[in-house]
């Protein structure tokens, strides 16, 4: 451990910047081992700064050499700055002027992947969130915005492409004969949106013409051997365009868009303005590498990127406790995009099951934070699923108590108010309330009180009056540093079915209707409805208008109703997702108490009907095919007994598939259609619900399923029908498990994507050895620690593996921690996202609960970088 350990930075003590930097121009002279970076900051003071004598205090890293600096045309004396730690400090500076630094930094000795680094033959940046620090001095913070000009100098031989933000506006040729290339971006902008990129590239081109019929030139740039998958990303980028002038109004600023994928990346993408930079796995896409999951990621995560050029860009944030400004707003928009793309159902049934596996995980466990946290030590660890898909169903959530017209007048407000300036969530909320007169003063509080609410949900019915009453109560469980917590302003979408399943309107308030949005306000309510001519099933929670635990005791006749006859699709898949839960539920109480398993009649019966109704979207009887996961079972468990839910999810999946054979062998070749491919939502329901079907044939050990399977294998012409071939021979431990393992390896080893995939499954792979296997992989020609994609392939497809991960020897957790030590100081946010699966120790079973917080507790004696330091005290307070 170290002496001095990090310190934390709270919201409350905002100030705003006591310098403005108008222009920032840089020059970059590019080298692998050292290039040098020239910054001439034009500086003043902020008018607006209480701070009116404080020194100039800019930013930096350790990684940052220092080599001159200069106020105006003087070099400034030793004796005038100092360097502290990672601050350069100058005691005293005139009202107005021009800052010169000069820094040498190393890209090649850049493990971190933040700041200026080499990916494979490339140069390129990433500066969100305090990436820019590590590039030069600087006033790294978002509220600090400025016009940048980029000047790149390097050997055009090897790097004929040199990137920047904004227009290309010089080109020419030094003395020694390199490059010279200068980018100017008319856009103010703070620093982490600042990028370069630099390397050997080939691009494909477009053009998009705006609604006002401007030309905005398109590039994507990737290492010539991709260039080929690159067209299904560019056809994304202009549907996104396109939506985004129709749905929000917003038009693209610049006269060209540009986008680079590289291989080495933390995250996914990110919106540097008129140039992305994208992780490759979240832009390439080509039918026989990618499977029709990867192909809607890419979609929406161009989508997500290009709309941060209003939502982010445009209009920034102020600090970056405000980070979910941009980020929940921007997921928001990129869900209701792809929704538009495809089906609405489905993509709020996929955000959704994920947000009640991931994110509520995360808001009950050591790390749970408000939306709009309120501290931090290390900005990087809050890019979290509360900050993004919680925040987006904050503004899901201001978008049902306004309505679509509202919201739109809200948004238009926001984006005309607050353009060019870096703003606040209270400011987005502000204009959503001044533009609706909608008084949203308690809903504010969904931005500063973490954990989930609880809502719990009683009724009755009076027959003689035909009234209907429900009771709603709210509660949520104290969360690190918020011990009480307020009633929250929670909209739930509700309606009544008639115990035949019809829909059956009433009366609340007056208003008559089918279907109502509760204003649940208080800890406890009682809303009465009338006119309801006969006792209902209520259909709560429609659409799932709130991120809520709803608790409601539903009988399995009940759960069948919703599931066959609510109008709200949502609502359907979720009244199924509960029946498998109570069967589950049982089946993992009899596992632990160590009981024969044994399987009700309901779901089987739920199951038979869903297989015979041809009337359906195959989508969603995929959908609700697919039983809850071992990480769902797992946030719903306390405490968390892993072996018994894998168990037990294994017995119900070999029952229903017993029980319903005929069902599924029918179900797989209905379904199993030859077309061209093409990944529309049309032909993915189709391969998604036939490839359902296959996991649940096979796991009836027929010849005939074996044989379908490994003839689907060998013939498939997309990856995602070779691939779910191949993963449901491993997760179904079919005795060709193996065999088709290594020849797929074979067969796609010279494509890096592909091979993650490999990787990952490869990692998840139940057996006996799992561990030894795993470290056979980390030791194996296609691994690389230096790549996140890699590193998450392996870890996290082993982290899914009970056996492995989960050995009650503990080994599994012993070498997870391994990994966490060797990636603390070369790649500190990777190595901090490791840990999540350590982070939920609590709510273990006794046993690995003390062995896993005993590799916390071995983590935390080694020298921590900040981003580690936070999660592990975090985890073990
Ligand atoms: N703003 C990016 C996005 O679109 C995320 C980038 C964060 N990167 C990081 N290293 N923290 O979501
Ligand atoms: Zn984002």
């Amino acid at each position: 451990m170290k002496e001095s350990q990090p310190s934390a930075i709270y919201l409350k003590d905002y100030q705003v910047p006591p310098y403005l930097i108008d222009k920032t121009e840089l020059t970059f002279d590019l080298d692998e081992a050292t290039t040098v970076v020239t910054s001439r900051l034009h500086m003043r003071r902020n008018p607006e700064s209480t701070q009116q004598n404080a020194p100039l205090v800019l930013d930096g890293g350790e990684d940052v050499k220092l080599i001159g600096v200069a106020v105006g045309d003087c070099a400034l004396p030793a004796e005038a700055y100092r360097v502290n730690e990672d601050k350069l400090v100058i005691d005293s500076t005139p009202d107005a002027f021009v800052l010169t630094c000069e820094t040498l930094i190393e890209p090649q000795n850049n493990t971190s992947l933040e700041g200026l680094y080499r990916s494979s033959s490339m140069f390129c940046t990433q500066c969100e969130a305090e990436g820019f620090r590590h590039i030069t001095y600087y006033l790294d913070r978002p509220d600090v915005m400025s016009v940048f000009t980029t000047t790149i100098i390097a050997d055009e031989t090897r790097y004929p492409v040199m990137l920047s933000n904004g227009n290309e506006v010089e080109r020419g040729k030094t003395e020694e004969g390199k490059t010279v290339v200068v980018w100017h971006d008319p856009f103010p902008k703070p620093a982490y949106l600042f990028a370069l990129v630099a390397g050997d590239l080939a691009v494909k081109e477009d053009v998009f013409l705006t609604q006002s019929q401007r030309e905005v030139a398109l590039k994507i740039f990737t290492e010539s051997h991709n260039i080929d998958k690159v067209d299904y990303a560019m056809e994304a980028l202009k549907r996104s365009m396109r939506w985004d002038e129709e749905t929000y109004g917003r038009e693209y600023d610049l006269d060209i868009f540009m986008i680079v994928a590289v291989d080495d990346f933390n995250m996914g993408a990110m919106e540097n303005k008129g140039l992305n930079i994208f992780n490759s796995s979240c832009l390439l896409a080509s039918p026989k590498t990618t499977t029709d999951d990867n192909f809607l990621r890419v979609e929406a995560i161009v989508a997500h990127e290009y709309f941060h050029n209003w939502s982010g860009n445009r209009v920034t944030c102020r600090d970056w406790f405000q980070l979910s400004l941009k980020e929940g707003f921007t997921v928001f928009r990129d869900q209701s995009f792809s929704a538009d793309m495809h089906s609405d159902t489905v993509k709020r049934v996929e955000d959704v099951s994920f947000l009640k596996t991931a994110q509520f995980a995360e808001d009950a466990g050591p790390m749970a934070h408000p939306v709009r946290p309120a501290s931090f030590i290390e900005i990087s660890n809050f890019y979290t699923l509360t900050v993004y898909e919680k925040g987006s169903e904050i503004v899901r959530m201001i978008h049902t108590l306004l309505g679509e017209e509202k919201f739109r007048a809200g948004s238009d407000l926001y984006f005309e108010r607050h353009d060019g300036q870096a703003v606040t969530c209270d400011d987005f909320v502000a204009a959503m309330e001044d533009a609706s007169s909608i008084d949203l003063t308690q809903f504010r509080d969904w931005y500063s009180q973490a954990g989930t609410p609880i809502v719990t949900v009683t009724d009755s019915y009076d027959e003689s009056t035909k009234t209907y009453q429900l009771t709603m109560t709210q509660e949520t469980l104290p969360t690190p540093g918020q011990d009480s917590k307020v009633a929250l302003h929670i909209p739930v979408r509700m309606g009544l079915l008639s115990q035949e399943g019809d829909l059956l309107p009433s009366s609340l308030d007056g208003t008559v209707s089918d279907e109502h949005v509760l204003h649940l306000t208080d800890f406890e309510q009682t809303m009465t409805f009338e006119n309801v001519s006969s006792r209902p099933v209520p259909s709560l929670l429609r659409g799932f208008s709130a991120p809520v635990k709803l608790r409601y005791e539903y009988s399995a006749q009940d759960l069948l109703l919703l599931m066959s006859s609510d109008a709200d699709g949502f609502n359907r898949w979720s009244a199924a997702q509960q029946l498998a839960v109570n069967e589950l539920t049982q089946l993992i109480n009899q596992a632990i108490q160590g009981q024969a398993l044994s399987v009700d009649s309901t779901l089987v019966d739920g199951f038979r009907a869903l297989l015979n109704d041809g009337s359906l979207d195959p989508a969603m009887v995929a959908l609700i095919l697919a039983l809850p996961s071992q990480a769902y079972l797992s946030e719903l468990a306390n405490p968390i007994y892993p072996a018994a839910i894998k168990q037990a999810r294994q017995h119900l999946k070999k029952q229903l598939a017993n029980t319903l054979s005929e069902e599924f062998e029918r179900t797989y070749h209905e379904h199993n259609m030859a077309v061209d491919y093409q990944a529309t939502a049309e032909q993915i329901a189709h391969r998604s619900l036939k490839n359902t079907a296959l996991s649940y044939w096979v796991e009836t050990g027929t010849e005939a399923a074996i044989a379908a399977l490994t003839k689907q294998y060998e013939t498939a012409d997309n990856m995602t029908d070779q691939f779910s071939a191949l993963s449901i021979a491993v997760h179904g431990q079919l005795s060709n498990a193996g065999d088709l393992l290594a020849s797929f390896y074979q067969q796609w080893q010279n494509e890096p994507l592909v091979v993650n995939k490999w990787l990952a499954l490869s990692a998840g792979q139940e057996q006996d050895n799992a561990l030894q296997h795993v470290q056979s992989l980390m030791a194996h020609p296609a691994f690389d620690l230096k790549n996140p994609n890699k590193v998450r392939s392996v870890l996290g497809g082993f982290g899914q593996n009970v056996s492995g991960f989960h050995n009650a020897d503990g080994s599994g957790y012993r070498f997870l921690a391994d990994q966490i030590i060797l990636l603390n100081k070369r790649n500190p946010q990777i190595a901090s996202r490791l840990c999540t699966p350590l982070t939920r120790w609590k709510k273990l079973e006794p046993t690995l609960s003390a062995l896993m917080k005993a590799e916390l507790e071995r983590i935390l004696a080694e020298d921590l970088s900040k981003d580690v330091y936070e999660v592990i005290t975090k985890s073990l307070n």
